[in-house]
């Protein structure tokens, strides 16, 4: 109800700024789209099902890369393999700034790496990047790290002697533990009250960002920022995980000793005392929460959400398990933990990995980008600051690179014998200098996490899986996939 009756106050705003001005004006040269209306930008011309079918709705009548107002303002949107690599890899300076998303603008106003620009954000990945790669390369490399991870998710999952039972705080606190133990120096209980907590705040935020009401807000949040609704949700969920990484930032504080810095908190500090008297400095303490925040959120959903998706289609396809189950045993046996080596040997299991994150999907339209500069691009004329929103789908489902777009088929990256096949529109971390500063860890994560877990369990489920619908339960920001259970069988 809320909604509807701020759709219509949003309606209504439109009708008067239409009777007061012309159509809205965009700056620049930018490419053909649907024809908006002020303030209501192309609400009409939307899809009802919410900005994914509609980018595919208006890709169909305006090609590759086209305008599209969302609400009064303009972005554009960049469609198929061929015009995102166009744009983010050969022209990967012009296209790395980051766009706001509206429903998590309240909490990160442009700070922390994920959502800031310019100077703050050179500096915040160049730290992020070392720190990361600085604490998994210590005395414990970040493979055993995940390793041992593994290894108590399957003693745990013995536990549960074959009960049905939802997976998503399981494969949340597994991907959650690995960034914690850089970020904060530790891992998590799995029944830890704390810990359990900040997973829900992280599901919900997650599920609440891809939803239909943040696409509205998307749209209209100068007017609808004003009136309760998702956006208040998710900023205060967050909020509060903002405040435990405070508390840890303090006791850190209180403990740090500069000839050991034992993770990403305590390097950070240790950066804020040698700068301390540069006012310029980036190293402050909201760029060390919110930075915080953006690889503790983006390092669990993410991981977290393939790897249930990933199940799911396990259930949905038992044969594909089994097949993979069959190569872990040729190549690894029953006796040793899954290694990274392995995967080389494993061409099978690397094809349904990737497959998995083609069909799955997790950021359909990536993170919003921005251009940082003037830009031209195939003829048109972008002005700094302009919108652009890499459909990473509609690479993921390209008909030209792939056989059956829509179909969960691992073949797509197999050749015909049977060797691991590269593919050129498979990019699920994005490209260029801004794309995914955790794919390496994830990559990862997906293959140990996947393997381990199948090495020592079958699945199953009640459902028949003719009738198990992988259907996304959300599909915006974040793709979702329905809520399911199932049982983990020992081997
Ligand atoms: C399957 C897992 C994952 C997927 C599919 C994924 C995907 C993405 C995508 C598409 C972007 C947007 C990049 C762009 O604008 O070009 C991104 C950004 C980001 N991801 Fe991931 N990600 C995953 C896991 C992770 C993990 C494990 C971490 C942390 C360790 C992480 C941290 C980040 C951060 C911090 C950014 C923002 C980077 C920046 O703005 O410079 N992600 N991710
Ligand atoms: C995760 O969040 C969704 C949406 O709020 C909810 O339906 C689901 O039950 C949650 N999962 C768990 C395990 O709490
Ligand atoms: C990228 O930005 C620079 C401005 O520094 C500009 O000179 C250049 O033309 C841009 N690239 C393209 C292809 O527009």
């Amino acid at each position: 109800m809320e909604l509807s009756v701020l759709l219509f106050l949003a309606v209504l705003t439109g009708f008067l700024l239409l009777l007061t001005r012309g159509h809205p004006k965009a700056t620049g040269h930018l490419p053909p789209g649907p024809r908006p209306l002020p303030f209501l930008g192309n609400l009409l011309q939307m899809d009802r099902r919410g900005l994914h079918r509609s980018f595919l709705r208006f890709q169909e009548k305006y090609g590759d890369v086209f305008t599209v107002y969302l609400g009064p303002r303009p972005v554009v949107v960049l469609c198929g393999t061929d015009s995102i690599r166009e744009a983010l890899l050969d022209q990967s300076e012009n296209f790395s700034g980051r766009a706001p998303i509206a429903t998590f603008d309240q909490t990160f106003q442009g700070y922390g790496v994920a959502f800031a620009n310019g100077e703050r954000w050179k500096e915040l990945r160049r730290f992020s990047l070392t720190t990361m790669r600085d604490f998994g390369m210590g005395k414990r490399s970040i493979e055993e790290r995940i390793q041992e991870e593994a290894r108590c998710l399957v003693e745990e999952l013995r536990k549960s002697q074959g009960a049905l039972l939802d997976p998503t705080f399981f494969f949340h606190a597994i991907t959650a533990n690995i960034i914690c133990a850089i970020i904060f120096g530790e891992r998590f209980a799995y029944k830890d009250p704390e810990f359990l907590r900040l997973l829900h705040l992280f599901n919900q935020s997650f599920a609440l960002v891809s939803s239909f009401s943040s696409q509205v807000f998307e749209l209209y949040s100068s007017l609808l920022k004003h009136f309760p609704g998702t956006h208040r949700k998710v900023h205060k969920n967050l909020q509060e995980v903002n405040d435990f990484i405070g508390h840890t930032v303090e006791k850190h504080r209180e403990t740090l000793d500069p000839n050991a810095p034992r993770d990403l908190i305590d390097t950070y500090l240790l950066r804020m005392d040698k700068e301390k008297s540069n006012p310029d400095s980036e190293f402050h303490h909201r760029n060390l929460i919110l930075t915080g925040l953006s690889l503790f959120f983006g390092g669990t959903e993410t991981t977290s959400t393939t790897i249930r998706y990933g199940f799911l289609i396990f259930l949905k396809y038992p044969q594909v398990a089994e097949k993979v189950y069959k190569e872990i045993n040729q190549v690894i046996g029953p006796h040793r933990p899954p290694a990274l080596d392995d995967r080389a040997k494993m061409p099978y299991t690397d094809a349904v990995i990737q497959e998995i994150q083609r069909f799955s999907d997790l950021l359909p339209f990536s993170l919003p980008r921005m251009v940082t500069k003037d830009t031209h691009f195939r003829g048109y004329f972008f002005p700094k600051g302009t919108e652009v929103y890499p459909i990473l789908s509609s690479a993921l489902h390209d008909p030209r690179y792939f056989e059956k777009p829509d179909d969960f088929y691992p073949e797509h990256f197999l050749d015909a014998n049977g060797a691991l096949k590269k593919n050129e529109a498979f990019f699920p971390f994005s490209l260029g200098k801004r794309n995914c500063l955790g794919e390496g860890i994830a990559r990862m994560e997906l293959f140990l996490f996947f393997t381990t877990i199948l090495q020592h369990f079958s699945v199953a489920s009640p459902v028949a899986p003719e009738d198990i619908d992988l259907t996304p339960r959300e599909c915006g920001v974040g793709k979702l996939p329905p809520v399911y259970k199932l049982r983990f069988l020992t081997r």
